[in-house]
């Protein structure tokens, strides 16, 4: 069965496409619905900007449904928000940026479940003797700052875990060093550390700024910060925003990926 493309008009913002039961499981969460005659109709809320580009029956080469990798994330399932596709996208940069000198980061650390990925990447590849991997959190949910965050989130989310719940889940790795406590404040520790690898998940556009304001000028030319959520309309005017603006009279570009997340690569 062939795909029918989008619609020209931008009246007229459907995605339509044959019958896929995964989507099925999808449209119950993102709003498409299924037509009588077996397709599926996309409208989320700015449906010119987020949506799909891609015929459901192309199917895409997915290798983080590969059994190799499911081992990998598996090692994870129940402690973190990333789905597959963007715990790939860790994983294969972590290898990537493992290569090249600097410490590694994560702002945004919730269960621990993408530190894990990261931390267990890096000790796979014996990576880690000349390099720390810094982990920034509250480690009791989402700061009061959240309150006023364009997204929604509210203070408090995120709040079912601890320091000493995620310090003995990434217990294997003694090069993890944890930062417990409200970013900005917790940055100053590592003003003197160069970084190769810096992952960003904080949703919000205040504590994305500072991340931003603090990281940047300390990741080395080549090396890769990731932002986990640019790419959900929720988060347009929170995590976006503040890439975008940071970004917007510098030289990198930030480069959008269909997992939902936005790599930039330090110039
Ligand atoms: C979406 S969760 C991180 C999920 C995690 N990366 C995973 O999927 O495995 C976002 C985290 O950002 C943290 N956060 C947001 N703003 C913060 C701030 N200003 N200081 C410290 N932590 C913050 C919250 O506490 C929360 O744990």
């Amino acid at each position: 069965m062939s795909a029918q493309f989008p619609p020209a008009s931008k009246s007229a913002p459907e995605w339509v496409g044959p019958t896929n039961p995964d989507l099925t499981r999808q449209c119950r969460t993102s709003g498409r619905k299924r037509g009588t005659n077996g397709s599926v109709t996309t409208r989320v809320g700015k449906p010119q900007k987020y949506r799909l580009n891609a015929p459901y029956d192309f199917a895409p080469h997915s290798p983080w449904f590969e059994d190799w990798f499911q081992d990998i994330y598996t090692k994870s399932r129940g402690r973190t928000l990333m789905k597959e596709d963007s715990a790939y996208v860790i994983h294969q940069v972590c290898r990537h940026c493992l290569h090249l000198d600097g410490d590694f980061a994560e702002c945004g650390v919730y269960k621990g479940g993408s530190a894990f990925l990261i931390a267990w990447s890096l000790a796979q590849n014996g990576a880690t003797e000349r390099r720390w991997f810094h982990v920034f959190d509250t480690f009791q949910g989402m700061p009061p700052s959240a309150n006023a965050d364009p997204s929604g989130i509210k203070q408090g989310r995120f709040g079912d875990t601890s320091l000493s719940a995620v310090q003995e889940y990434l217990k294997e790795f003694p090069f993890v060093r944890f930062h417990h406590g409200y970013i900005p404040t917790t940055l100053d520790p590592v003003k003197d550390r160069r970084f190769a690898f810096v992952h960003i998940d904080v949703d919000l556009y205040q504590t994305t700024k500072d991340c931003l304001d603090s990281f940047c000028d300390r990741i080395v030319p080549g090396r890769v910060m990731i932002f986990d959520d640019c790419g959900w309309a929720v988060f347009t005017d929170s995590e976006k925003r503040a890439v975008d603006e940071f970004l917007a009279n510098k030289r990198e570009v930030p480069v959008s990926l269909r997992s939902g997340q936005c790599i930039v690569i330090k110039l």
